[in-house]
């Protein structure tokens, strides 16, 4: 960890104060910005709320042409899809000089997890349960991207999910909000550093601003409709969080939210953003997303588009040509006022004087330091780590795992030697080929050399059985068996929603057979995918499961580690696996319901349960095995009972009662037994994550005060409520409270 932390810093620029908020401080640029706009026609000040793409990158339905004639007639502010120094130099030379007034571009891209460098994807770095790693790994992406001529990326992504059918479920930290809002923070620091005028920091972005992660049936850009509590209490939070941390924009959200489409919803921009939160940096419409009121059913045409959007205070328009065709217009009409658009255009100018740009358009776009920065060994020491440290061991049956060095493996599976699928849905700038190490890369640095006896077996989607017989003979003369498998990267990410969340393809068929063949061998399933997939079927056949999901670059040797037992697992899930995908949605924290079922007759009549599937999931949140055991005992409260101004301690013993040294995710729950509107039946309120030598003990203690009770209550109010509540310190969340306290 000390490591890490100098690493961090070292990535950094000492001597700089952590700008916690600065975006919320008074710009120092105002001045600057009033003698700009003042040379300013109002053509200028649109051309700033307008965003085109390079197509360097395909991110939504429609791509650009024309955006060097834009950018020469200064109608661009923004450019997506576009990197390396040299080409963002380019654009940008355009942009200062040969444009009127020279105001330089902002640079953006989707850097999700990782820029070169590939990280895991996102769902998987939160199974880390290291807001440390995460602010690293950010770092790191940070570095790279900025090297590369970037200012700007869209992320983190915050949307709470708890739909696995969703294929953006990926991109998030799972379904507790609690864990989302500690790891935005962590994001918003990594990419936006000490100093956003320091060349090697860029602007994050919080998005999708909100609700997107509860699309109907999972399927992607589909209707949210939710009570203003849930709102409060379950997706906005982390985007709060984002904005406490001092993001400097946010994205809107594709869907419409209580039938006000994100992208036209004043309340939740203005109101909420703005006035609640005062945030004070600027907001980009997702790609096309103000052209989309539209089909909305929100606007009737693109002009009312761009009206409804400016009053929203959506700054500015991603891809859509509805600013710069229809704002002009608009104000001559007397339909908005020439001030909605200062608005926008001061804000996204005042982000530029930040990053430096006037001093220096091109300081990001600098060829030497993109040389020397990218694939730096440290960032793909700390990308291995981060794969080890993201793989979650779900079963592990008589200890299949971890695997011998001596033994001969049947390493078998259509991502078995995959290069191309292991980075991810948003891969990035990452190579996909030649750089990332697939899993066979991994194996070797751990077998002898004839250890690995490698088929492929089947493909990832088609049904061609001719490879199983390859398979089948190799699991027969191999020690133990391997398999690699699991969904494509286009099966998850945006517009990549299932109905059939099962391991697609001919691949449970595969496994079937190898079962069959090899009754009594050791089979380990290993992994990747980005979504909880429902395995009910398969984890029947096999001795031990290894979650890997998309690892990244160093993917294979990070997962090696794991299977070697170099790195002892310890992620855990931050999403529930569902037995089926009648379940969904399921998640931790649901309500309780007038109709429980009693723990003695699950099957009661008149229960809210089902008559063909047990309520509890395969796999639930926070679960993660080691190839330790950890032993909780012991816990202890400072009281029980605290005041409103009070801190309450728990306190909890935990032994290393195995084998093998390793890290424990300990993890904190209450339960608000009473409230002015209902509370879940499960909270997490806190975790630690903690190392024991194999035999140690250590006491963990959290802390707890009225601030961490709070919740908006019915009058929506955020408040924390008299009462009692059952308090809990556990590995995972399948547990029982025993423990009390009240609030008074
Ligand atoms: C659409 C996605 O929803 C968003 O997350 C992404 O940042 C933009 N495209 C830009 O690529």
């Amino acid at each position: 960890m000390r490591t890490r932390h100098f690493l961090i810093a070292s990535l950094m620029f000492f001597g700089c104060l952590w700008s916690l908020g600065a975006q919320n401080a008074p710009s120092i640029y105002e001045a600057k910005i009033d003698s700009l706009m003042n040379l300013m026609t109002l053509e200028e000040k649109i051309g700033q709320t307008v965003m085109y793409g390079g197509g360097w990158a395909k991110t939504g339905p429609f791509v650009n042409t024309d955006f060097e004639k834009y950018i020469r007639e200064g109608n661009v502010g923004a450019m997506l899809n576009v990197y390396t120094a040299k080409a963002t130099r380019d654009l940008q030379k355009i942009a200062v000089e040969n444009t009127r007034l020279g105001i330089p571009l902002l640079f953006g891209y989707d850097v999700i997890h990782g820029h070169r460098t590939i990280f895991p994807i996102n769902l998987a770095l939160s199974g880390s349960w290291d807001p440390e790693l995460v602010e690293l790994t950010s770092r790191i992406a940070a570095e790279e991207a900025s090297a590369e001529g970037l200012h700007w990326t869209f992320a983190p992504m915050l949307d709470i999910a708890r739909d696995p059918r969703w294929g953006r479920i990926s991109e998030g930290a799972g379904e507790d909000v609690y864990l989302t809002n500690v790891l935005a923070k962590s994001y918003v620091k990594g990419f936006q550093g000490y100093d956003l005028s320091k060349n090697n920091t860029i602007l994050a972005c919080a998005k999708h601003f909100v609700g997107y992660g509860a699309a109907q049936a999972g399927r992607d850009y589909h209707t949210v409709s939710m009570g203003e509590d849930e709102l409060r209490n379950v997706y906005l939070p982390p985007f709060k969080a984002a904005v406490d941390a001092g993001v400097e924009t946010f994205m809107t959200a594709f869907n419409e939210l209580n039938g006000v489409p994100a992208t036209g919803n004043k309340f939740i921009f203005r109101d909420i953003l703005r006035n609640e939160w005062d945030f004070k940096g600027f907001v980009v419409s997702d790609y096309t997303a103000i052209n989309e009121l539209i089909p909305h059913g929100f606007a009737k045409d693109s002009i009312d588009a761009a009206r409804l959007a400016m009053l929203a205070g959506i700054d500015m328009d991603m891809m859509g040509h509805v600013y710069r065709k229809n704002l002009k217009k608009l104000i001559e009409d007397g339909a908005i006022s020439e001030d909605l658009v200062n608005e926008p255009c001061r804000k996204i100018l005042s982000a530029k004087f930040k990053l430096g740009l006037f001093d220096d358009p091109y300081r990001y776009s600098d060829e030497k330091r993109q040389q020397e920065i990218i694939y730096k060994p440290e960032f793909l020491k700390t990308a291995r780590d981060a794969a080890a440290a993201s793989s979650v061991l779900l079963k592990n049956d008589g200890n299949a795992l971890p695997l011998e060095k001596s033994a001969t493996v049947a390493l078998i599976g259509p991502l078995a030697k995959d290069e191309y699928h292991i980075n991810g849905n948003w891969g990035g700038a990452g190579d996909r080929k030649g750089k990332s190490v697939s899993i066979y890369e991994g194996l070797q640095e751990y077998l002898k050399e004839h250890g690995i006896l490698y088929a492929k077996g089947c493909d990832l989607e088609k049904d061609d059985e001719s490879g199983f017989q390859e398979a089948i003979d190799a699991a027969k003369k191999a020690d133990v068996v391997l398999l690699v498998m699991g969904e494509s990267y286009h099966m998850s990410g945006e517009a990549a929603s299932r109905t059939d969340i099962r391991i697609p393809g001919i691949q449970p068929k595969l496994i079937k057979k190898i079962r069959e063949a090899v009754p009594n061998k050791k089979i380990v399933m290993l992994l990747m995918n980005g979504r909880p997939l429902d395995l009910s079927e398969e984890i029947e056949q096999v001795d031990a499961v290894l979650e890997a999901w998309y690892p990244g670059t160093m993917g294979g040797s990070g997962v090696a580690d794991v299977l070697f037992g170099v790195y002892n697992p310890s992620a855990k899930l931050t999403v529930t696996f569902p037995r089926n995908v009648g379940q969904i949605p399921i998640y931790y924290n649901m309500k309780n319901t007038g109709r429980p079922i009693p723990e003695s007759n699950p099957k009661q009549d008149y229960k809210s349960n089902y008559i063909d599937s047990p309520n509890t999931p395969l796999f639930v949140f926070g679960h993660g095995l080691s190839y330790t055991s950890f032993k909780y005992s012991d816990l202890t409260l400072s009281s029980a009972h605290i005041g409103f101004n009070d801190t309450l301690t728990a306190t909890v013993s935990i032994t290393n009662t195995g084998n093998y040294d390793g890290h424990e995710v300990v993890q904190l729950y209450i339960h608000d037994k009473v409230g002015s509107i209902t509370r879940p039946v499960k909270e997490l309120k806190g975790f630690q994550k903690i190392f024991l030598k194999k035999g140690e003990t250590k006491i963990v203690r959290f802390k707890l005060s009225a601030e961490d009770l709070k919740f908006y209550n019915n009058k929506m109010e955020f408040v924390a409520e008299a009462g009692e509540f059952e308090i809990a310190i556990a590995p995972s969340s399948d547990f029982k409270f025993k423990h009390l306290f009240t609030l008074e």
